[in-house]
């Protein structure tokens, strides 16, 4: 079969096209599946791969439905959260995470981020409870910059790097709080609790916790689809209704709910792609620990930090530097792709003007965003390409003239390597 060749890059940011082609034949028996049931929205594959992805993120209950962002809409909709409530997160996230917020009838308001991985600041969020908070004559934890009672709080763990979810977790107990994790980039990453002496999946920790299977996520489906997963039997069922146009039975609805069921097809090839998803993520993990030796020591560049309570699962990989446009359009030059996760913190976007935020409200998070940059990152990335990719951050930091001739022929990674 005559494949295209979509990927115009040496080096990829992203390779959607060789996973597909490895596991072409279980992806095209699902949807074969699909065809001769007739069986296309909800049923028993989308059951079947609901209940394969609770025992993988170790909680009884995995509601699947038609997108991340739905997934996290529903569960703050479920988890108690009231319209016109305030909801915690961080300005360095992608927007779905506030979208949903929104949607479920409630308003964002931001804590910082930490500067070595980026996700919630967990000083930032204790000095926003303390400080811009107050309680009202019932006792109800009152926002001082909106007047709104704060109920609930997302950490996102993003990147597939873990937040540390202990400490976010004891603060929300003290303070009252819903957490809702967002583990849309986080399949499979673990977090070491102090408190249960014992390693907890991602998605096993808040109240409810939301996924994406968006094509590019570590588990990524073909189309759109996500899941909440929860160990909250009445929680679950709550989702399961309101993702079904709010009814029990069909055609007997209890509320008015929303179009945000799986199809049969997207379940089909999520559940055969999970079986891979434990070898995908050692595979980033080890690209990522190949980048680690390979750029180590540079001066100009910070690499990822992992804390010792975290096993991150790389859904990106996101160095820092000052220069970072200029990095970016020195890798391009060299056919290497990039991206930044994200340019623009949420807080001084276009469609938060109304929140009144503005520069300077969330300086770590502010600084980030002009210096990250996302290499290139995937299970099939070769040892080559990393060389490639080290090669020519080499090249530019060290401000070396690299011709393209010397590219073939010169590795300044190893020259680097063996000094
Ligand atoms: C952190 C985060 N939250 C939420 C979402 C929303 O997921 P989806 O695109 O499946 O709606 C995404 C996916 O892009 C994400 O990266």
């Amino acid at each position: 079969m005559h494949i295209p060749n979509v990927v115009q890059n040496k080096v990829p940011l992203l390779d959607l096209v060789a996973p597909h082609v490895e596991l072409e034949q279980e992806l095209t028996a699902a949807f074969r599946r699909a065809l001769l049931t007739g069986s296309f929205v909800g049923g028993p594959v989308v059951e079947q791969f609901e209940e394969s992805f609770a025992t993988f993120c170790d909680v009884s209950h995995s509601i699947a439905v038609s997108s991340g962002t739905d997934a996290l809409r529903f569960a703050i909709m479920v988890s108690g959260v009231q319209p016109g409530d305030v909801v915690l997160t961080v300005p360095n996230t992608f927007i779905a995470t506030t979208e949903a917020i929104s949607q479920a009838g409630a308003m964002p308001e931001f804590v910082d981020i930490d500067e070595r991985t980026y996700n919630m600041s967990v000083a930032m969020l204790q000095q926003f409870l303390e400080r811009q908070c107050a309680r009202d004559n019932s006792g109800r934890l009152i926002s001082l910059r909106s007047g709104r009672p704060v109920t609930a709080v997302v950490p996102v763990h993003l990147y597939g790097q873990m937040v540390d979810m202990d400490s976010i977790l004891n603060l929300a107990d003290q303070y009252g709080l819903t957490v809702i994790e967002d583990a849309c980039q986080a399949h499979g990453a673990e977090y070491f609790s102090k408190k249960l002496n014992r390693w907890m999946k991602a998605g096993s920790m808040g109240q409810a916790a939301a996924f994406s299977f968006y094509p590019g996520k570590n588990l990524g489906a073909c189309g759109e689809a996500g899941a909440v997963t929860t160990n909250d039997a009445a929680l679950a069922d709550k989702i399961r209704m309101l993702r079904d146009h709010g009814q029990v039975k069909k055609y007997y609805h209890d509320v008015e709910g929303y179009n945000g069921r799986l199809d049969a097809i997207q379940a089909g090839i999520l559940h055969a792609k999970l079986a891979h998803l434990e070898k995908w993520n050692a595979q980033r993990r080890d690209r990522a620990a190949k980048y680690n030796e390979i750029l180590a020591g540079i001066d100009s560049i910070n690499l990822p930090h992992e804390p010792s309570w975290s096993n991150a699962v790389y859904h990106l990989y996101v160095i820092r530097t000052t220069d970072r446009d200029g990095l970016m359009s020195h890798l391009k030059e060299a056919g290497i792709g990039t991206g930044i996760h994200y340019p623009i913190p949420l807080h001084l976007q276009n469609a938060y003007t109304s929140l009144n935020y503005g520069p300077g409200d969330f300086p770590v998070a502010e600084r980030a965003a002009a210096e990250i940059v996302s290499l290139p990152m995937f299970p099939q990335l070769t040892a080559e390409q990393q060389v490639t990719v080290a090669n020519e951050i080499l090249a530019f930091t060290s401000k070396i003239s690299y011709k393209p001739a010397d590219r073939e022929h010169v590795s300044l990674v190893s020259a680097r390597l063996s000094a």
